[in-house]
């Protein structure tokens, strides 16, 4: 397994180009399940998730071709081969059930693999089910699948959330363009993602509105037909990057998505004392000379602090001055950075959902590990601020939503190398 080693220090200078969103991508993938016409794909990040839903889909028949050196997608499904995703491709990423919506409302009836559990604390799917449901579907789990059946097709339905899930909006939107009538989803999420999905699929001759808001209204049509669709900046990878000369200290200007996609950051930021401006091409953030200041973070859905950038700003607030307060909203079990934090000197406390980050911290380089995606994301802004060297291993968690994270880091001056681990 490849690791990546960091020497602290340096101060960032120049500028970092912001990929394509993995989490709008995901979504956008199995929409093309949706239609018989091709819907292409411009600007997708090149990530392993990416290859894994692309794995999937090819799985169930679509064809995929990967145009611009991958930043393209062609998806046909033309013909569904197979209704049945597999759990040996769905374990392996829990965006994988988006493709049940799209698969239901297409064919009537779709068999998918119940993703596991995860590391980052239980996340269900009984949203997604439920809405299923109340839009006249029959569901029955079975040695880990749910069976699902909508024979005469899927009918317009009133579903109020409980609470707000990205993944079970999506899901439901998805499947709510080709039922019979209207669908109103109530308490809907509100995220980027969801926004550039609903474009994508009004591209494909889908009727919707309100995305954006808590309330959607869809307009079931017979059928969609082929797109062309640009997906949206990635606003985790561009908040994370912002994030590195809040740390490291310099300047770094972000190309690519801009304030409206961080808003929440871009506030906290400012209240830190880290500048953040607005430029034609993106965003510049620049550490002032001062000490970041303490501050308090909840996360929340958006247009909320994003639950994805939550141990990154946790990097930074181990450079605070003061006690800082960060409370996660989202998922349980979100903190496994803390302890790999705290060999690289940080102090911090976890008390149930809620993380007290005492600082400013000297942090050392240290071997630490890499729990999840973000979290690794967070031990990377952390070795950029601290003296010698970190070495962080289980590097593929980064792989799967980062691309290219040692050059694009290199570029802008940070001491950063990937250790690859000789062939075998
Ligand atoms: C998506 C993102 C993920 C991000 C998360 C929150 C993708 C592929 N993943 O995940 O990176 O961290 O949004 O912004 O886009 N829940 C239920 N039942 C359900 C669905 C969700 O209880 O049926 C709970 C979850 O356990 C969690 C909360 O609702 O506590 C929010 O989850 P959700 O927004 O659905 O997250 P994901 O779509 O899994």
């Amino acid at each position: 397994m490849d690791r990546i080693a960091i020497t602290g220090g340096a101060p960032l200078q120049g500028e970092i180009a912001i990929g394509g969103a993995k989490n709008a991508c995901l979504a956008l993938m199995p929409a093309a399940l949706l239609t018989d016409q091709p819907l292409t794909l411009t600007n997708a990040p090149r990530l392993a998730d990416i290859a894994t839903m692309r794995q999937l889909l090819e799985s169930l028949g679509c064809e995929i071709a990967a145009l611009q050196h991958g930043r393209a997608l062609a998806i046909s499904a033309a013909r569904i081969a197979s209704r049945t995703a597999h759990y040996d491709i769905v374990r392996k990423m829990r965006a994988s059930i988006l493709v049940l919506g799209p698969l239901l409302a297409r064919e009537g009836a779709a068999v998918v693999s119940l993703p596991g559990g995860c590391a980052i604390g239980a996340r269900p799917v009984d949203l997604h089910l439920s809405g299923l449901e109340k839009m006249g579907a029959t569901l029955e789990l079975r040695e880990g699948y749910v069976h699902a059946q909508a024979q005469g097709g899927l009918r317009g339905a009133e579903i109020a959330f409980p609470f707000v899930s990205v993944g079970a909006t999506e899901n439901l939107l998805m499947a709510a363009t080709l039922a019979r009538g209207t669908t109103r989803l109530r308490n809907a999420a509100c995220e980027p993602e969801i926004v550039d999905l609903a474009r994508c699929l009004r591209a494909m001759g889908a009727q919707i509105v309100g995305e954006g808001t808590p309330e959607i209204e869809v307009q079931g049509v017979a059928a969609l037909h082929g797109a062309t669709h640009a997906v949206i900046a990635d606003r985790i990878e561009l908040g994370t990057y912002m994030l590195a000369p809040a740390i490291a200290g310099g300047e770094v200007e972000l190309i690519g998505g801009g304030r409206a996609l961080v808003g929440a950051l871009c506030d906290l930021l400012e209240a830190a004392d880290v500048s953040v401006e607005d430029t034609p091409r993106g965003l510049k953030v620049r550490r002032r000379n001062g000490i970041v200041r303490a501050m308090r973070v909840e996360t929340a859905p958006y247009p909320g602090f994003p639950t994805d950038l939550q141990a990154q700003i946790m990097a930074l607030l181990t450079q605070a001055e003061g006690e800082s307060v960060i409370s996660e909203r989202i998922f349980e079990n979100r903190f496994m950075h803390v302890p790999e934090l705290a060999r690289m000197g940080a102090e911090i406390a976890v008390h149930g959902g809620a993380a007290t980050v005492r600082g400013p911290a000297a942090l050392r380089g240290a071997p630490v590990m890499a729990s999840d995606l973000r979290a690794s994301a967070g031990l990377i802004l952390a070795a950029l601020a601290a003296r010698g060297e970190t070495v962080i291993s289980r590097v593929y968690h980064l792989d799967r939503g980062y691309e290219r994270v040692e050059e694009k880091l290199s570029a802008v001056g940070a001491r950063i190398e990937r250790l690859r681990e000789p062939a075998r």
